[in-house]
């Protein structure tokens, strides 16, 4: 399933900004990596990487699939006067568009129920992390309040008619935890735990 550039970015800007600061905050609490090389696989219209972007001191690779989504997300960057601080690039997560030992935090947020092969995107994000990097890769909306926030935003935006249900929002993709956790093993991972509460569900890897 492809999702458009242009909806995705109303979401982000809309009913779901409030979660990427959030789960920023939580990336930075739990990983502990401040600073040094990111990549945010999947990153859509950059949200998440923005709201990494203004709490550390990470250089970020916002990188994603879709050349429309890296086009987007490059004018989020822009606007966002972090130019320069976070680089789009476009890359499949099973082909990381990076060097082995690269990155010291590699993120993902919403995108896992999007990869075609889970092995061997788990082998990239390990090939990718430096030996003492850390994944933080899932999905979520931070805490059980903000989903609910969100949910109750939606349903009063639908009664007043002026909101358009979107594709997204109609089918949300939901991860498989044990099949992302057999790719996980799969791909030779042997250090992670797995965060599944009011945050959301959470792979947290070393490499
Ligand atoms: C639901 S969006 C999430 C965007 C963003 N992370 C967020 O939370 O706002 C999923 C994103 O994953 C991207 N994606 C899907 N398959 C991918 C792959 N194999 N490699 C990299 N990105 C991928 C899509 O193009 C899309 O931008």
């Amino acid at each position: 399933m492809n999702i458009e550039p242009e909806k995705m970015d109303v979401i982000s800007k809309g009913a779901f900004a409030p979660i990427y600061p959030l789960i920023a905050s939580q990336i930075v609490e739990r990983s502990s990596v401040k600073k040094g090389i990111c990549v945010d696989v999947g990153t859509g219209p950059a949200a998440l990487s923005i709201a990494l972007a203004r709490i550390t001191d990470l250089e970020i690779y916002a990188m994603d699939i879709s050349k429309d989504m890296c086009r987007k997300a490059q004018e989020n960057v822009y606007k966002a006067g972090l130019y320069g601080r976070i680089v789009p690039v476009r890359g499949d997560v099973a082909k990381m568009p990076f060097p082995d030992n690269f990155a010291n935090l590699v993120v993902s947020r919403g995108s896992i129920p999007f990869w075609k092969d889970l092995t061997g995107a788990f082998k990239e994000i390990k090939r990718v992390l430096k030996p003492d990097g850390f994944g933080y890769v899932g999905g979520g909306f931070g805490s059980s309040k903000m989903k609910a926030k969100i949910k109750r935003d939606r349903e009063r935006k639908l009664k007043s008619g002026k909101y358009k249900k979107t594709e997204i929002y109609q089918n949300p993709k939901k991860i498989n935890v044990h099949e992302v956790e057999n790719a996980t093993k799969n791909a030779g991972i042997t250090r992670y735990s797995i965060i599944n509460d009011d945050s959301g569900m959470w792979f947290l890897i070393r490499k």
